[in-house]
């Protein structure tokens, strides 16, 4: 997978270069179009909704499964040095305290003193281009004249507000039996460092991926789908020697960049940004994030981390559990390094959305399409009839949709006349539309159209199948 452009240095924070914008301008058109079209809907909406938690809809549960099995792939399938893991969201409550999420996996709280409003302090106006240093100085309120955007008010001092969500597990409601929904899936990768290692017979490097959901009561959620309480990862842990984890490091930076822009990201709307020494996580050595440019801003999609020893070491000192690696080559004991790639399966997704969304006239009719990668697409095929009235049109068209069902996604639709059915395909991002009409009957041929090009060809029913299996082929990256 190589990226059609060369992958840009992190930026200069002091000179972050010319802002591209966005490429949808208003967020709304994609929160609109992604409930009409049945991608995402605000969950349990028929009571008034939850606050940042979303369901997706049949559409949205394929692209987000097309995103996740194109991550799977990268990351495990085509590799020859990751295993796949699905730990559980519950673990043992001590993990949290040992990979300092207890004591420190918080955010920077200020609460209005008269509509009682609380805000994160980093996404106050004012308050967004605060150091973490800032953050944590307890008169920056006071200082700057934060008021409340909401009614004026006065805001109190900043405090730390832990971001994990808490639940308790068994019949009694103690503190003994407090159990964390996690907040990342990267601990279930350390705490099984050993199972897998020793089951699979790894040998360094190699690495731990997996794909699940994540739980963070974040005090202001928003943007759609950007920051949820309720999201879902896929992390990749590369256990690596003390020595090559920097080299280790640049080398995942342009593969995960290369991922995004095969799958359709614009990379003039992609940048890499290094975190500055006091904003790093207590657990990272280095840090930088892929940041997409989505209407509401620059903001992280992904992270890539140089965690050091920081968390073997720390579950090896509180689990008493040894989880040195002994390397054969050189005879030596150590802690392995960990670098990690840290993505979201909904800020993926999302992006895709975003960048794939197209309005153009054609005819002098507005045409809204979205030019999604044709892996990702929730359906790879429409089969329409031009005609619903004649019977063996329809039937020629399920028999087609049935045979192409066997191995994608296809969709019969017979609801409007033959422009409009087009039309919806494209809002929806369906690569090709097969459409069946009286001359098929004759000389057995339909027409295949593209949704990007709005070309059409006339192939032989019974090559339809394969003709659509070679270009999902060809398209792969
Ligand atoms: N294990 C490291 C870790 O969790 P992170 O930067 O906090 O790092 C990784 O999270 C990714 O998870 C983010 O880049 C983002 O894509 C996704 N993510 C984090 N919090 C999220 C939230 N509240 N809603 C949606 N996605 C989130």
């Amino acid at each position: 997978m190589t990226s059609p452009v060369a992958m840009p240095r992190p930026i200069d924070p002091a000179d972050p270069g010319e802002d591209p914008g966005p490429s949808v301008a208003a967020l709304d058109t994609i929160v609109s179009l992604a409930k009409r079209r049945g991608f995402i809907f605000p969950s349990s909406e028929i009571y008034g909704g939850i606050n940042a938690v979303w369901d997706y809809g049949p559409l949205g549960v394929e692209l987000k499964n097309n995103v996740k099995r194109a991550w799977w792939r990268a990351m495990i399938q085509e590799r020859d040095d990751v295993e796949g893991l699905d730990a559980g969201i519950l673990m043992a409550p001590q993990v949290w305290v040992t990979s300092g999420h207890v004591a420190s996996f918080s955010d920077p709280m200020v609460e209005c003193a008269t509509c009682k409003r609380r805000y994160r302090l980093d996404e106050l106006p004012g308050g967004e281009s605060l150091t973490q240093t800032e953050l944590r100085d307890p008169e920056i309120v006071t200082r700057l004249g934060l008021t409340c955007p909401n009614d004026g008010g006065p805001l109190s001092a900043p405090r730390r507000f832990n971001l994990m969500f808490q639940t308790y597990m068994g019949p009694v409601q103690d503190d003994a039996s407090v159990v964390y929904l996690r907040p990342e899936t990267a601990q279930g990768s350390y705490v099984n460092f050993r199972n897998v290692q020793q089951a699979m017979r790894r040998k360094l490097p190699f690495g731990i991926a997996q794909i699940g959901k994540s739980f963070r009561n974040e005090i202001s959620p928003g943007n759609f789908v950007f920051r949820m309480r309720e999201f879902e990862q896929m992390e990749m842990q590369y256990f690596v020697r003390p020595d090559a984890a920097a080299d280790v490091f640049e080398q995942w930076l342009p593969r995960r960049w290369d991922w995004y822009v095969a799958y359709g990201a614009d990379p003039a709307r992609l940048r890499l940004r290094e975190h500055a020494s006091d904003e790093l996580a207590h657990y990272a050595r280095k840090a930088i994030d892929i940041e997409y440019r989505f209407p509401f801003g620059w903001k992280e999609l992904e992270g890539i981390h140089d965690r050091g020893d920081f968390d073997l070491r720390s579950h090896q000192e509180a689990s008493g559990q040894n989880l040195e690696y002994f390397d054969p080559v050189t005879n030596e004991h150590f802690v392995p390094h960990i670098v990690e790639t840290a993505a979201g399966a909904d800020r993926a997704p999302f992006t895709f959305l975003i960048d794939a969304y197209r309005e153009e006239e054609v005819k002098g009719e507005k045409r809204v399409s979205l030019a999604l990668h044709p892996q990702l697409a929730p359906y790879k095929v429409a089969v329409l009839p031009l005609l619903k009235k004649r019977p063996e049109i329809v039937e020629l068209c399920h028999r087609i949709k049935a045979d192409l069902k066997r191995d994608m996604m296809a969709v019969y639709d017979d609801t409007a006349a033959i422009g409009k059915l087009y039309r919806r395909q494209d809002e929806i991002g369906t690569p090709w539309c097969v459409t069946v009409d009286v001359e098929s009957l004759e000389d057995g041929a339909v027409t295949v159209r593209d949704r990007d090009t709005m070309t059409q060809e006339r192939i032989p029913v019974e090559g339809v199948k394969r003709a659509i299996m070679d270009r999902l082929e060809a398209s792969r990256p």
